[in-house]
């Protein structure tokens, strides 16, 4: 008889061991065995018990999660069961950011609400502009943004209050709506204009490019192509399971830190090139290959480990196409009608048809990622490299968020504390600072 358990021998006791099977809506995908159920395994009775050694969470579920679903074989990402082709097909970015949040898609009036919250929540205290100033000229801009929403904290301390329903819906208002203020702040003080202040009859993208880009008009008018092809691109950035930021914004707030602190983290993590900074990386990476014709050398030098990794390429959970790289070829199209095409994309479309048909990229299962085209989308809209990542965390803001508030009223979860395999000296004996180092002394005269 088939049973959901696990039996495990240890070989240096000869005893047997068994632990159960869980599962997750998919009886094929996420079954699990209790980590914790482990340390019963012990070779004598002083051992502290088997720990699993998992470098990067390579095979470690953190969590139990019903905000996004990623079958990374099939190339399958759905938000709250709702698949992404979906999404963004027909919604807005602001209702994917309620589903995200509250898990169903919202009513008229629910909507209407929180579009209002929302829209409501745009504005940055004077004091945080002041505080935004202080950046140096030529600050990047998701260095400016890390920073300036960990300082919000210090502008609304009742959101520490995290144990209060309403203090963590008015903090999740605030952080959705503010980060863009925050961002088009940051654009324009590396650009030396003066700020632009939210115009709340504009949808939250329109709102956001009116922000960046308003100068003395009275009223800016953003192109609908352009702001309905941001928009599309914000669902397609709004959550994406437990990915490096959304890993840091509940490590961080499992130890119940307020939430603008750990959007913060979240924003550090979002940083690197290795994940929201890899947009900006492949942009670097194209111009730096600067022609069709040089792509072959280019993949050449990849390969021989000579030029860095094949930015836009590969990811930790897809071992197919990235599903969003593939909405996002699409909506350049759209883009380019109104900006006319970037050069680039003629770089990025021979790369890729070389990669997938080299046996590197191939035998690794490395494809293009969300990162891989919507740089060159950002860049023929005319946002500077260095935004990239910015606009990779305004959405994100909204799945990080939902990741927060699921481990907050999670039950199971406890602050993030992994274990690890100490490697280090045994117990040594303080030697005085004169008596240091005359083994090695010796060994040199
Ligand atoms: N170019 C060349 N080789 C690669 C690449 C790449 N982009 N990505 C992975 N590999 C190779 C890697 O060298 C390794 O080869 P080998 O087995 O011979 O040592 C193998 O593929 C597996 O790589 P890994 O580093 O173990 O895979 P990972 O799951 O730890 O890393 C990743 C995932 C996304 C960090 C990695 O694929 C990468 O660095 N890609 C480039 C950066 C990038 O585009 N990041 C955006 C990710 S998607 C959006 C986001 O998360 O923000």
């Amino acid at each position: 008889m088939a049973k959901d358990s696990l039996t495990i021998t240890d070989n240096r006791t000869g005893k047997t061991y068994e632990l159960p099977i869980s599962y997750g809506t998919y009886a094929n995908y996420g079954a699990s065995i209790p980590a914790s159920e482990l340390r019963k395994i012990k070779a004598s009775e002083d051992d502290f018990g088997l720990i699993t050694y998992d470098p990067g969470f390579t095979n470690t579920g953190s969590c139990r999660s019903s905000v996004t679903f990623i079958d990374g074989e099939r190339g399958i990402l759905r938000y709250r069961g709702y698949p992404i082709e979906e999404l963004a097909e027909k919604s807005t970015y602001l209702e994917t950011a309620y589903l995200t949040l509250y898990g169903e898609l919202p009513t008229e009036k629910q909507l209407d609400d929180w579009v209002w919250n929302i829209t409501h929540h745009t504005m940055i205290h004077e004091y945080v502009k002041r505080f935004m100033e202080g950046f140096h000229y030529d600050a990047h801009p998701m260095g400016m943004l890390l920073g300036t929403v960990g300082a919000l904290a210090t502008f609304y301390p009742e959101a520490k209050d995290i144990k209060d329903e309403t203090a963590r819906e008015k903090s999740i208002w605030r952080l959705i709506a503010k980060m863009p203020t925050i961002a088009a702040f940051a654009y324009r003080h590396n650009r030396g204009l003066p700020y632009s202040y939210p115009d709340n009859d504009l949808s939250f993208t329109g709102n956001f490019l009116n922000m960046l880009l308003k100068t003395t008009e009275l009223r800016y008018e953003p192109d609908p192509i352009l702001e309905k092809a941001l928009d599309g691109l914000f669902i397609l950035h709004a959550a994406h399971a437990q990915n490096c930021g959304a890993n840091a914004m509940r490590g961080a707030g499992s130890s119940h830190s307020d939430p603008f602190s750990a959007t913060a983290a979240a924003a550090a993590a979002l940083y690197g090139p290795l994940h929201g900074g890899a947009n900006e990386a492949v942009l670097r990476m194209l111009n730096q290959i600067g022609s069709k014709d040089k792509v072959g050398e280019f993949v050449k030098e990849v390969k021989s480990g000579t030029a860095g990794r094949l930015m836009g390429f590969g990811h930790r959970v897809y071992k197919s196409y990235d599903p969003r790289a593939k909405i996002i070829k699409k909506l350049a199209d759209k883009v380019f009608e109104v900006t006319g095409k970037n050069p680039l994309l003629e770089i990025a479309l021979e790369l890729e048809k070389i990669a997938l048909e080299d046996e590197y990229f191939v035998k690794r299962n490395l494809y293009p990622n969300v990162d891989f085209y919507s740089g060159i989308i950002y860049q023929a809209m005319g946002f500077p490299v260095d935004m990239f990542p910015v606009l990779f965390a305004i959405p994100r803001t909204a799945g990080w968020l939902a990741q927060w508030q699921e481990m907050l009223l999670d039950k199971e979860q406890r602050i993030a504390r992994p274990r690890q395999v100490y490697v280090g000296s045994d117990q040594r004996k303080y030697a005085p600072l004169k008596e240091r180092g005359k083994e090695s002394l010796v060994a040199h005269s």
